[in-house]
């Protein structure tokens, strides 16, 4: 199989975020000590992804670039690609059709947060399955905000409803999805809907209707954080910093999982380690290192 590659998406614009993200992107701001974004970029390296596209508007582009630049520095290479306006999820795959190049991805949203023991176990399923897709379920109190499970009697997944009035079930899709190399030709067929967006529930769709998608479900164990009010973007916040004050480990540090993934040396993890070292983080780095 052709090595996954992986996408972020991480355009749009903010709106119930205002004024913050009038000046900035969503995916930049803070989430307690370190950029959102670097939370789903950790993910796609749990799943042992290393090539990644970072998908942007055109007036963020710059600034992605200076925080993240090539990706060298984490044993990554990143390529950006610009959404010239926000026309929906489904939409990454036809802007990122030639970075893929006829690979398998992983595109998680920009502003999600993953947290659970298991996650890497979990991610491996995903990624060992060749054809299809994966999409991850999470149980949430307030689905209709979000792309909704539709379970028949048996337990297999009818269909995938966007924002429902009426949610057929608790089970949120989570911005997570593991698709085989069939996305852009798929999301070529999706016509945008009433909101003119491509959906990405259209374009999951065509995978159920060929029986070709699976929802793992995650557990309780799990934490699946949204950023995007002002409200659960300081909660995510919080939630960060008592996990990491509890632990004395960190939630998505790229510099960690390069190194144990054996992407970086320690001379490179060292050099990176001393840059930050004024504070927390660049002190947790240091004691990564082999005595
Ligand atoms: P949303 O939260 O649906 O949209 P948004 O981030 O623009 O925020 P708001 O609803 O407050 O206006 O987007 C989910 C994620 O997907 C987020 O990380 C932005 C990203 N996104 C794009 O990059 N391009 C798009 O076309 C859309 C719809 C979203």
């Amino acid at each position: 199989m052709t090595t996954r590659k992986g996408i972020i998406l991480a355009g749009g614009t903010g709106t119930r975020l205002h004024p913050i993200t009038l000046g900035v992107s969503k995916q930049l701001l803070p989430i307690y000590d370190k950029p959102m974004i670097y939370y789903p970029v950790t993910v796609l390296m749990l799943a042992g992804i290393r090539e990644i596209a970072i998908i942007t508007t055109p007036e963020d582009q710059p600034q992605f670039r200076r925080l993240l630049g090539d990706g060298a520095r984490w044993g990554l290479s990143f390529t950006f690609i610009v959404q010239p306006s926000p026309d929906g999820l489904a939409q990454a795959y036809l802007l990122a059709e030639d970075f893929l190049a006829g690979a398998p991805s992983a595109m998680v949203l920009g502003d999600n947060i993953f947290f659970g023991h298991g996650l890497p176990d979990a991610l491996a399923a995903a990624d060992a399955r060749a054809t299809g897709g994966t999409v991850f379920g999470y149980r949430v109190a307030d689905p209709e905000r979000y792309g909704v499970v539709d379970f028949a009697p048996d337990g297999t997944v009818r269909a995938i409803v966007e924002k429902p009035e009426r949610p057929p079930s608790h089970f949120a899709v989570t911005g997570l999805y593991f698709l085989d190399a069939s996305a852009p030709d798929r999301a070529r067929a999706v016509r945008p809907s009433a909101r003119g967006e491509l959906e990405i529930a259209d374009l999951l769709q065509s995978y159920l209707d060929e029986g070709a998608l699976a929802v793992e479900r995650l557990g309780r164990g799990y934490a699946w954080l949204d950023t995007g009010t002002h409200g659960s973007l300081l909660d995510a916040g919080n939630f960060v910093r008592t996990l990491q004050d509890r632990q004395g480990l960190q939630m998505g540090c790229p510099e960690e999982i390069a190194f144990q993934k054996g992407w970086i040396t320690a001379e490179s993890l060292r050099a990176e380690a001393l840059r930050l070292q004024k504070n927390d983080y660049g002190r947790y780095l240091l004691r990564l290192l082999p005595a």
